[in-house]
């Protein structure tokens, strides 16, 4: 394993997941287990970013890292935002939350970035953008290993120029945001793991991170003989004993009477994918203008989660969320593992004219 100079054992990465799921404790044990575990330091303020760091470097020596949300400024349009924001009014009277602000912010992006310099770690990824090339060879100089997130092959021919030591291709079967560069919606942008993975690889010369609907070990297998380096896995980890996902969602995950998950711009004003509920059926037309619509929701999504209120609550996950486990993440890790071993076997047993 030539990824990370040798430092990975198994080519399995723990996908950062903000809003809880992906805590320090979660990260260590992936290390420690021979992945690679993933903080989150979207929608945390510096200080609390600095925190979730200083805890994984207690519980582990290993490699860890470190996501990082890139700001953006779009187009809003107002008005649909305003009347959007006045149909929410109902659901926070019957909550008993006020809505929050409609306000842009760029996630304390500056504040991490300075003290990502300053206090370098294994590795930093990117997402929603990509930083200019004078950013990536700061944190390159300083040791860490940069991964910029893609969702399409003319993203990764733009992140590839500046540089990064990798690329995370993210699939649209994964779960949460959509990893793009921006969130207008255009022919060509939804593109499935395996297809993104043929586009990108025969004219980028980097490691190819994959995410995006990876469950089971014979599925990691399936990405690396499709030229991925590295699989990383977040709704598998969804539900495991480490994970700090909200434990009503962890729940819902096992319940039958949820079956699909779908794309959204209800909760947060970017799309992103979840367990189909009430509120991303009744608010399935919601538009594009993040981070404004996220800070609108966030009392009531609060609210929702404390009460357990799954018709309301955003679960966010990737369509193959049936398959999650409620196991400690060192068993998820080994079965990864194993099940990845024996679909090798299993192939190395096959004769050529067997297969094809
Ligand atoms: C709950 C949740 C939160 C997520 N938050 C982030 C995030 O903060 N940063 C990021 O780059 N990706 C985020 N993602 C996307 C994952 O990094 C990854 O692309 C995805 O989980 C892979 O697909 P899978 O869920 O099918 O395994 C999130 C995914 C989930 C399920």
């Amino acid at each position: 394993m030539t990824f990370l100079k040798g430092l990975l054992r198994y080519p399995i990465i723990q996908a950062p997941m903000a809003g809880g799921p992906s805590c320090p404790k979660l990260a260590s044990v992936v290390s420690e287990a021979g992945g690679m575990g993933f903080l989150a330091a979207g929608y945390k303020t510096n200080d609390e970013m600095e925190k979730e760091i200083s805890e994984v470097k207690q519980l582990t020596k290993k490699l860890f890292g470190v996501n990082v949300f890139v700001p953006q400024k779009s187009e809003i349009d107002s008005p649909v935002l305003s009347s959007y924001i006045d149909t929410l009014e109902s659901e926070a009277d019957r909550l008993g939350v006020s809505l929050g602000e409609a306000v842009w912010d760029d996630d304390c992006y500056d504040e991490k970035i300075e003290y990502l310099l300053a206090n370098p770690v294994p590795v930093v990824s990117f997402t929603f953008g990509c930083p200019p090339n004078g950013l990536i060879s700061k944190l390159q100089q300083r040791g860490s290993f940069v991964i910029i997130t893609v969702t399409t092959p003319e993203e990764a021919e733009i992140a590839f120029k500046v540089e990064p030591d990798a690329l995370c291709l993210q699939g649209v079967e994964a779960g949460g945001h959509r990893g793009s560069f921006d969130d207008k919606d255009v022919p060509g942008k939804d593109l499935s793991l395996l297809s993104l993975l043929s586009a990108v690889r025969s004219n980028i010369d980097l490691p190819l991170i994959v995410a995006g609907g990876i469950m089971h070990g014979r599925d990691i297998a399936a990405v690396i003989m499709s030229g991925a380096a590295v699989a990383q896995i977040g709704t598998a980890f969804l539900r495991c004993t480490e994970s700090g996902t909200n434990q009503f969602q962890k729940s819902a995950m096992a319940d039958p009477s949820f079956q699909h998950t779908m794309f959204t711009r209800a909760f947060s004003g970017r799309k992103a994918r979840g367990i189909a509920n009430r509120f991303m059926l009744e608010y399935n037309s919601a538009p594009s203008a993040y981070p404004q619509i996220n800070n609108v929701t966030k009392p009531l999504r609060r609210e929702a989660a404390a009460r357990g209120d799954t018709g309301t609550m955003n679960m966010w996950a990737g369509q193959g969320f049936r398959f999650a486990e409620e196991l400690p993440a060192a068993k998820i890790v080994e079965r990864l593992v194993r099940e990845c071993r024996q679909a090798f076997d299993e192939i190395k047993t096959k004769t050529h004219e067997s297969i094809i």
